[in-house]
């Protein structure tokens, strides 16, 4: 063996560990100006363009709940529940709905009119002394009366904020009395519906929810079996609980997600055009969603929602970004909810993800090794 094979080895190992601690360095915080796109993780993995991020964890001068109203002119002409929702934060996205199934739109065994209402989505302040965060969430609410449910729906803005694929995904739970439907899905209603849904039956087993590319139902008023699925959630969870929920919309599936761990994929009938995005809270008393108590309530609780959406292209993940996007953020990798990391910056050339670190440390290492073996 050389004299000189024993530097040359140790300065291999020393290059060596300072590139693995290169490579396992965490992508370092950014902000949306800075990010091409965003690539997600998962089973389908995709770019996306645009990011939004909506955080009801620390709204204490707006939150407030507000008694259900018993008239129904009054239910449906109520104002918003709080200057929050009159902020462009929010109205820059959502428009709070106030239609009803009285003229048309109600399923064909439902039992019970429903009336949407302003006054049905609000901050609200958590009151346990237990688990004092976070201080504040949006609930959706549905209440059954006498007469009629009321009950809670949100849209993204108008027909001209639509967006077209999407992973979109929020921290929420669902709570209250059977006899509710709490949902989020992407909505085309024209010329025929398109929809990506996850829907919640309080009614229902507490750890089962409902996925479906809608329609699920063909003009003979039969199931379409490949269209909908009922999934069990991971490691014992239920729906009471705050969990993370995520739907991502591409053009081949939709997949759902638990808690960062799939649910369900779905590629038949997948939604194709530009949609909206509606969360809602309601009732028919229909066979399906099944027919809540009179005096009796339900609440979808939602203490933040996140979405990247607009694809780049359909291109999966080639580890390099791609053309038209430098620099590649992540909202999956971050330490920190609704804020993104760079994954990686072509154009600064001062990328940290692992991918880019991986490719230093093989090249150096194939270089030092070559070295190594014909000094040696
Ligand atoms: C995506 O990243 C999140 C956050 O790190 C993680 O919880 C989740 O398990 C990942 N999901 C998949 C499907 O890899
Ligand atoms: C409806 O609202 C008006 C104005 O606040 C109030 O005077 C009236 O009593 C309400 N009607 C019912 C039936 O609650
Ligand atoms: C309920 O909706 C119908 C249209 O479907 C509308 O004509 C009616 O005014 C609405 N009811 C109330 C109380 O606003
Ligand atoms: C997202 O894509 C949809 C459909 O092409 C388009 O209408 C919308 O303007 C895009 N949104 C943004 C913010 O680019
Ligand atoms: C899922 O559960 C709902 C509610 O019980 C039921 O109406 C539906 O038919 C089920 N779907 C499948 C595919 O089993």
């Amino acid at each position: 063996m050389s004299p000189f094979a024993l530097p040359p080895l140790s300065f291999l190992v020393l290059v060596s560990l300072v590139n693995i601690r290169y490579t396992t360095a965490a992508p370092s915080l950014t902000d949306d100006s800075h990010c091409g796109c965003y690539l997600t993780n998962g089973t389908d993995t995709r770019y996306f363009t645009q990011h939004k991020f909506f955080d009801f964890r620390d709204l204490e001068k707006y939150a407030g709940v507000p008694d259900i109203l018993t008239d129904i002119d009054n239910t449906t002409n109520a104002p918003p529940t709080s200057d929050y929702f009159t902020s462009p934060d929010w109205t820059n996205t959502w428009a709070i709905q106030n239609w009803n199934t009285s003229g048309h739109g109600a399923r064909s065994d439902a039992s019970v009119l429903r009336y949407n209402s302003p006054n049905n989505v609000y901050i609200e302040k958590n009151a346990d002394p237990d688990n004092p965060s976070p201080k504040t969430w949006m609930t959706l609410r549905t209440g059954r009366l006498p007469d009629f449910q009321t009950a809670a729906e949100i849209e993204s803005m108008s027909k001209d904020h639509l967006y077209q694929y999407l992973s979109i995904r929020l921290l929420a739970r669902t709570i209250g009395a059977p006899g509710a439907v709490t949902a989020f899905f992407t909505y085309l209603e024209q010329p025929t519906v398109q929809e990506a849904d996850l829907e919640i039956l309080t009614a229902g087993p507490r750890d089962v929810v409902q996925y479906t590319n809608q329609p699920s139902v063909d003009d003979d008023g039969d199931v379409i079996a490949q269209a909908t699925q009922n999934a069990t959630l991971p490691d014992g969870l239920e729906w009471t609980e705050w969990a993370i929920h995520r739907l991502d919309w591409t053009p081949t599936q939709s997949t759902w997600y638990v808690n960062g761990r799939q649910t369900a994929q779905i590629a038949f009938q997948v939604p194709r055009d530009p949609a909206q995005v509606v969360l809602n809270a309601w009732s028919d008393g229909g066979q399906w969603t099944g027919k809540m108590s009179v005096h009796d309530a339900a609440y979808f609780q939602i203490q933040w929602l996140e979405m990247v959406f607009n694809s780049t292209t359909v291109e999966k993940r080639d580890g390099e970004g791609q053309a038209g996007c430098k620099a590649v953020c992540s909202i999956d990798e971050t330490p920190q909810t609704g804020k993104p990391v760079m994954l990686f910056d072509n154009a600064a050339q001062k990328g940290v993800s692992r991918a880019s670190g991986l490719m230093v440390w093989v090249t150096t290492g194939t270089v030092l090794g070559m070295a190594y073996m014909s000094w040696a």
